[in-house]
């Protein structure tokens, strides 16, 4: 009798304990999946960081002056990218880090050389600012639009929605450029002699 009253408790338990790892497996995951994007997310402050130093001498090669306002008017942008992280940072109770982030560093190296390969004053150096910070842009919303995700699975709503606003900034600013390309700067180069 002793041995079918225990059977009833023992199996409880044990339901118990499978529940209580499932959970703990669940939160592992969770935790894991947490880390992925802090580890991302001081991979972005710091490519942040390094376009508030670059886009000033972008916008200082820039030809056009329309082009050089876009850049000017996206740096104030980068600023406020910069502190939205650093709210997120604040959110997940943690001090704001940088990670270099090898990509965005290549990115910025080579508008450094199209800047030295062009002509002061040429649409054509117009056309290559255009492109190496579109493929800057890009990255950008790759990575926004993977951490917004991120978030949002991990239930993190305030931080996905701040993470969103500067997707959305990306974004416009991509096809602002493409704009500028599209109506002046590439139409101005193709008529440049070398
Ligand atoms: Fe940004
Ligand atoms: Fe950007």
């Amino acid at each position: 009798m002793s041995k079918t009253m225990k059977r009833p408790t023992t199996r409880k338990s044990s339901t118990r304990k499978t529940a209580a790892r499932a959970m703990s497996q669940e939160s592992d995951a969770k935790s894991m999946l947490q880390e992925f994007l802090v580890d991302e997310l001081k991979d972005i402050y710091w490519a942040e960081k390094h376009l508030t130093k670059a886009l000033p001498k972008m916008a200082k090669a820039a030809s056009s002056e329309e082009l050089r306002e876009a850049f000017e008017n996206h740096l104030s942008q980068t600023e406020e990218h910069v502190s939205r992280l650093e709210q997120v940072f604040e959110i997940l109770g943690m001090k704001p880090m940088a990670k270099k982030c090898d990509a965005m560093a290549g990115l910025v190296e080579e508008g450094k050389s199209i800047i030295e390969d062009t002509e002061d004053g040429t649409a054509t150096r117009d056309v290559g600012l255009i492109m190496a910070a579109q493929k800057v842009e890009h990255y950008e919303i790759a990575t926004y639009g993977g951490l917004a995700q991120l978030a949002k699975t991990l239930g993190l709503t305030e931080i996905k929605d701040i993470l969103g606003q500067t997707l959305s900034e990306e974004k416009e600013t991509d096809e602002l450029l493409t704009e500028i390309a599209e109506n002046h700067v590439n139409v101005e180069a193709a008529g440049e002699d070398e």
